[in-house]
């Protein structure tokens, strides 16, 4: 097994690893914290700090799984929870960020710190900002994302709506820290491509993309709102293919800041998955919290592991190596001919021929699919839903004119 080197730099920030662990109660305190390094997080992001007491104050239940056995099997499930912002007043977070660089120091531990923060006035943006560089963080995230607040607020992502307010959101940390700032995306309610271009224009230094969606869950037995009984985060695994679009299409604009993926990774995998649409690092936040602080070095693991099987000895090696497969729709050679298949394996189970839209499908007198090919479209829904993997296609004929748009 060859030796990978995980390092990435962020706006001049040398983080051991691309896995940062994303605000969130797996970062609520100076322990928690130590916890994220101890386990070779390569960056910590602190729950966010405010002065706000609505959002020190949490709702109580406020986590909800959906899908307990699927998490445990390494499946998708989802995750409803309104934790709100940290409850120690900012005052309390400059020391506990000067204990925790303190005591990196003193253990010879790597990885960056960034306080994240939230105010209710451009004032308090500036004064929580200039506050966090003289406690020593390394950088600073604005969170201009969660997806909890709603109305004429100077927080979350009621701002991502308001490009005015995101300007001077931006401006006044600027002009009370010389830190690099790292603006969170929405991926609700807004275009993330263009609330990435609106914060790289006012002067964020790196992104994150993206953060979670706002739901509700409804008990139909119980006929109410599951948990504390309104609007929730909602996200988990099945985020990641969302999160990978957006970040593909900021990556793709060259905006000149650097991107950090986030967004229902659960695997060093997932890790990779970002970095291949050209991501320099990534957050991660549920998966951590729902699986203990182990999971830090599990997935960094499972990361150097994919690196070792596709021969790639640091991440420069493969970042971005998806975007110039990513085909758009008007590239597309809609004209090709697929030859679909019925295999050995088919069980005469007759889902196929339910479901396919063309009525191209039926079963044999030996009880086996059959397709005709004269009605056959081509759309692989019977492939991807046959449940013993039974029906195979290959590529048949490319016909000469491509198809008009
Ligand atoms: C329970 C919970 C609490 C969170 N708290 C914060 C927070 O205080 N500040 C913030 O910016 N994001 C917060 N987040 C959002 C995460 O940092 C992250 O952006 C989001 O969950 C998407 O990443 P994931 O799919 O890896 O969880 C929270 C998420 C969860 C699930």
């Amino acid at each position: 097994m060859v030796d990978v080197d995980l390092t990435v730099t962020i706006n001049g920030i040398s983080y051991p690893n691309p896995l940062i662990v994303a605000s969130g109660p797996s970062t609520l305190n100076p322990k928690a914290i130590m916890k994220c390094f101890e386990n070779n997080a390569g960056g910590v992001v602190t729950k966010t700090i405010t002065y706000d007491p609505m959002q020190q104050l949490q709702p109580k239940p406020r986590m909800y799984l959906i899908g307990k056995r699927e998490l445990f099997a390494g499946k998708l499930y989802s995750f409803y929870s309104v934790d709100l912002m940290s409850e120690y007043e900012p005052e309390r977070w400059v020391k506990f960020i000067r204990d925790v660089k303190r005591e990196m120091s003193r253990r010879g531990i790597r990885g960056g710190l960034i306080a994240s923060i939230a105010g209710r006035s451009y004032e308090e943006w500036g004064k929580l900002a200039g506050m966090m560089e003289d406690a020593g963080a390394d950088a600073i995230e604005i969170n201009l994302s969660c997806p909890h607040i709603e109305g004429e607020e100077l927080m979350g992502r009621a701002v991502a709506s308001r490009p005015e307010a995101i300007r001077n959101v931006i401006k006044a940390v600027k002009e009370n820290s010389s830190l690099p700032v790292i603006g969170k995306l929405t991926p609700h309610g807004a275009n993330p491509l263009e609330l990435a271009k609106i914060m790289v224009s006012a002067g964020v230094d790196s992104l994150v993309s993206t953060a979670r969606f706002q739901g509700l869950v409804i008990d139909a037995e119980k006929l109410c709102v599951v948990s504390w009984g309104g609007y929730g985060g909602y996200g988990g695994p099945w985020q990641l293919p969302i999160s990978l679009s957006w970040t593909a299409k900021i990556v793709s604009e060259n905006l000149g800041v650097p991107v950090i993926g986030s967004g229902g990774i659960s695997s060093g995998e997932d890790i990779a998955r970002f970095i291949l649409v050209g991501a320099d690092a990534t957050q991660c936040c549920t998966a951590i919290m729902l699986r203990g602080h182990e999971a830090i070095s599990k997935m960094i693991s499972e990361l150097k592991d994919w690196m070792n099987k596709h021969g790639f000895s640091k991440i420069s090696d493969f970042r971005g190596m998806i975007l110039s497969k990513i085909i758009k729709l008007e590239d597309l050679n809609r004209r090709r001919i697929y030859r679909f298949l019925v295999t050995d394996k088919c069980t005469g189970c007759g889902i196929c021929v339910k479901v396919c839209p063309y009525h191209a499908i039926d079963l044999s007198p030996l009880g086996k699919a059959e397709i005709n090919m004269r009605r056959c479209d081509n759309c692989g829904l019977c492939s991807s839903l046959c449940p013993s993997e039974a029906i195979t296609y290959a590529l048949r004929e490319t016909k000469a004119k491509q198809a008009s748009p």
